[in-house]
């Protein structure tokens, strides 16, 4: 790498050693999204804590909320945290469900080490285009790139669909090839949000495509694959909210088993947002509850910061496998 890298400066690196490390351990690097300190924070000490390699993943929505200027510092400040936790845990910064060339090149031009491009809810060519165009863009700064193809359900500030589309097999080499893009989000079965399906009583999630996830795995062998709107949505996460004041009715994630399996093939990278995000509005509105007189910030963002912290531990450690990988 040459000293032009911008990321090296923040202490972060690119996907590409994480993911051919996932491939060959058999696990899957988590991505977790963040808005704020206490997020970031958590995010870092939970993998620092369970020795994982992290992705830390911001929206473009994300990062306007946090300030655009004020991100990259944001993490410099984090990575420097884990270092002097005594942690050197590998540290990339991911634009999550980049939509435009702009948006993409502002980001890598400002210290993210990977981004994704989610053309996904364009043609099949015009998807191609945009993916090639980041790539070209990116690889010259050392950046990796995310690709997507097929279309996830669900609901979030700039990822909406009412309908998934899984990825077609047939489609990802050429995909591939044309575009140079260093991992590939798919569709098959997972969806945005806390509300992933519409259950009946007593009815269990049905499973992912793995038929689909197998065939994309004998067309492009050993080639990293991404699956988004992977949150479990922790049942006791929803009923204290619900207990709390909260109405999170019928909210259902993905079952940690499938996850599981999911992470010893050929999924590199697993993304949670919605998890970390009930996790601490559970402990808010419990603290809420129980204490209506309480008004200073710490006192309600440190504890559902720590609840962040478990959340994280728990997921590197029993679903994606990442825990002591780093
Ligand atoms: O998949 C999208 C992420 O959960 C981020 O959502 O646009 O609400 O930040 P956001
Ligand atoms: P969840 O909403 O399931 O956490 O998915 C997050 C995601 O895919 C971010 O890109
Ligand atoms: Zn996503």
């Amino acid at each position: 790498m040459t000293a032009s890298i911008i990321y090296e400066k923040l202490g972060l690196v690119n996907t590409r050693e994480m993911f051919q490390k996932a491939m060959e351990g058999r696990y899957a690097v988590p991505a977790y999204n963040f808005n704020n300190m206490e997020q970031l924070q958590a995010i870092l000490i939970g993998c620092v804590q369970s020795a994982s390699p992290v992705i830390l993943q911001v929206s473009g929505s994300a990062r306007e909320y946090a300030d655009a200027v004020m991100m990259p510092y944001m993490v410099e400040g984090a990575v420097a945290m884990a270092r002097n936790m005594g942690s050197n845990i590998p540290i990339a910064l991911h634009l999550d469900h980049g939509n435009t060339f702009e948006l993409a090149k502002e980001c890598i031009d400002s210290g993210f080490s990977s981004v994704m491009i989610d053309g996904s809810h364009h043609s099949f060519e015009d998807n191609i285009r945009l993916t090639a165009e980041v790539v070209e863009y990116a690889h010259k700064k050392g950046v990796t790139v995310e690709g997507e193809l097929g279309v996830l359900a669900g609901v979030e500030d700039e990822v909406s669909s009412a309908v998934s589309h899984y990825t077609q097999p047939e489609e990802v080499e050429e995909f591939v090839s044309k575009t140079g893009a260093d991992s590939l989000a798919i569709s098959i079965g997972t969806s945005h949000g806390a509300h992933k399906f519409k259950l009946k009583p007593g009815e269990e999630p049905p499973s992912l495509r793995f038929d689909i996830l197998e065939e994309i795995e004998k067309r492009l062998p050993g080639y990293p694959i991404v699956l988004h709107g992977a949150s479990s949505v922790s049942p006791e996460h929803v009923a204290m909210i619900n207990q709390f004041g909260g109405n999170l009715e019928s909210a259902v994630g993905i079952p940690a088993v499938q996850l599981r399996r999911a992470a010893q093939s050929a999924v590199c990278k697993i993304n949670i947002d919605s998890d970390g995000r009930l996790a601490m509005t559970a402990i808010i509105r419990k603290i809420f509850s129980e204490k209506p007189s309480e008004f200073d910030p710490r006192k309600y963002l440190g504890p559902a910061r720590t609840e962040l912290i478990e959340l994280i531990k728990a997921k590197n450690e029993d679903v994606l496998g990442s825990a002591g990988k780093a």
